[in-house]
């Protein structure tokens, strides 16, 4: 077999071995070769070990990255993202600043809402544009797989428009997209007052339509699971409809998340456990009786400390304690135009440190291995072994720590997606240069 790439001399390759979710004590469980090398051939991994045994597989057609005093670890799996829209709301921001609140301005008829309008106003092209300078930014800083949510069309024309618009950006981008349906996220404003009826075009219509979309089959890159999100909280959708909803959805043969526990606790976390979710995230008040539950369900917690931090708030989920509860912990951004603009895995690493009581080590496994768990694509990606795909990071530090204990700068110098190292963007370019370009 011929060796395409080999990356060697690594001073730590983090190979995070294994197919399923790491808890409890296996949270922190990198799996570190010291002089570490791993061996490409196409789009996966045929090889990984030392690196004096592996130089001796390549060729004089082998192209060789040398990794001397820096770390190599699996590319990052975003496990939360709302990647694809259209707009801002820098205003909102402002007014955040100035003391309103995230509920508040959703009730005045901004929020989610404000972004619906702008997405709803999109031509498919015009949501493609902006969304794939979003995942530029986002495999510069080391992801190479995420999951995308719909959310901001809310009637089935503009949800499968999004549906489409992630389509295509997983056809044409290198980075992979898992699609979520999140028919759910708010209720629009012309059912004002009528959410039940809402509820019900999601369920009637809206679910069999993206049911029957998948069934047409072919449009994601890879035979990927579908996802089926609600948004239960305050201002959103109350715990009764979101176990409707998402019945239903696992009846359609859908995989479960939920936005649970963001603002309020409505007992969405237990409903997760109850209906035997993929992943609960948010989880920022959260119980431990509802952990404990989560942990017998085997129900990923996807926790966002982006959002957190750019509500300016503080009370940030507490990662340690789903740890010791044996809940398996994965990250995301949570990539949005409202609670949290980040495309950096990095930084939600040092915060998920910081704030969230991850060691570096437990964070890494969050974003890599835990992450592809809760997505269930860990068969395919999230750690370095053969028989994967090579998706892989060089990041120019000499220790995993780094990752965590430096922030604001990107660490990632190479990125390594399907066994092509993808080239850097320069990122003087103006945006609509920048985004008319696919990498
Ligand atoms: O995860 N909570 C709901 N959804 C997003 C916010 C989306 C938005 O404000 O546009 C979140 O924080
Ligand atoms: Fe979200």
């Amino acid at each position: 077999m011929s060796i395409d790439l080999l990356i060697h001399s690594a001073a730590q390759l983090l190979s995070l071995t294994g197919d399923a979710p790491k808890r409890g004590a296996a949270q922190g469980d990198l799996a570190i070769l010291r002089d570490g090398a791993v061996a490409i051939s196409g789009e996966h991994i045929v090889a990984v070990g030392d690196t004096l045994d592996l130089l001796a597989l390549a060729d004089a057609r082998t192209r060789q990255i040398d990794a001397r005093g820096k770390i190599v670890l699996p590319g990052f799996v975003d496990a939360h993202t709302h990647a694809v829209f259209a707009g801002d709301r820098a205003n909102e921001f402002e007014m955040r600043l100035q003391g309103a609140s995230y509920l508040q301005i959703q009730k005045q008829g901004g929020g989610i809402m404000s972004t619906v309008r702008a997405t709803r106003a999109a031509s498919l092209d015009d949501l493609i544009a902006p969304s794939r300078a979003r995942l530029d930014a986002m495999i510069a800083h080391g992801t190479t797989t995420a999951e995308v949510k719909t959310g901001y069309g809310l009637d089935t024309a503009n949800e499968i428009k999004m549906l489409d618009a992630i389509a295509a950006l997983d056809a044409e981008h290198s980075i992979d997209l898992i699609p979520t349906f999140l028919g759910a996220h708010v209720v629009p404003e012309e059912f004002k007052g009528r959410a039940e009826e809402y509820v019900s075009l999601v369920i009637e219509e809206m679910l069999p339509a993206v049911r029957r979309m998948k069934d047409k089959g072919g449009r994601m890159k890879e035979p990927s699971p579908l996802f089926c999100d609600v948004f239960c909280d305050d201002g959103a959708f109350t715990l009764d409809q979101t176990r409707r909803i998402l019945t239903r959805a696992k009846e359609l043969g859908f995989g479960l998340r939920l936005h649970a526990d963001e603002f309020a606790n409505l007992g969405a976390a237990a409903l997760a456990a109850e209906l035997g979710a993929a992943s609960a995230d948010h989880l920022m008040v959260t119980r431990r009786e509802e952990m404990r539950a989560m942990a017998q369900a085997n129900v990923v917690a996807v926790l966002l400390p982006g959002t957190t931090f750019g509500l300016g708030k503080t009370n940030f989920a507490d990662g340690r304690a789903f740890v010791e509860e044996n809940v398996a912990v994965a990250l995301g951004s949570d990539l949005n135009p409202g609670t949290a603009w980040c495309e950096s895995m990095p930084f939600i690493i040092a915060l998920a440190c910081r704030y969230e009581k991850l060691t570096p080590a437990q964070a890494i496994v969050a974003a890599t291995i835990n992450a592809a768990a809760s997505l269930g694509i860990a068969a395919r990606v999230g750690s370095l072994e053969p028989g994967k795909l090579a998706d892989i990071i060089v990041a120019n530090v000499p220790d995993y720590r780094h990752l965590a204990y430096r922030f604001g700068a990107n660490p990632v110098e190479t990125v390594i997606k399907r066994g092509r190292v993808i080239p850097p963007k320069s990122s003087s370019l103006p945006l609509d240069a920048r985004s008319s370009q696919a990498i």
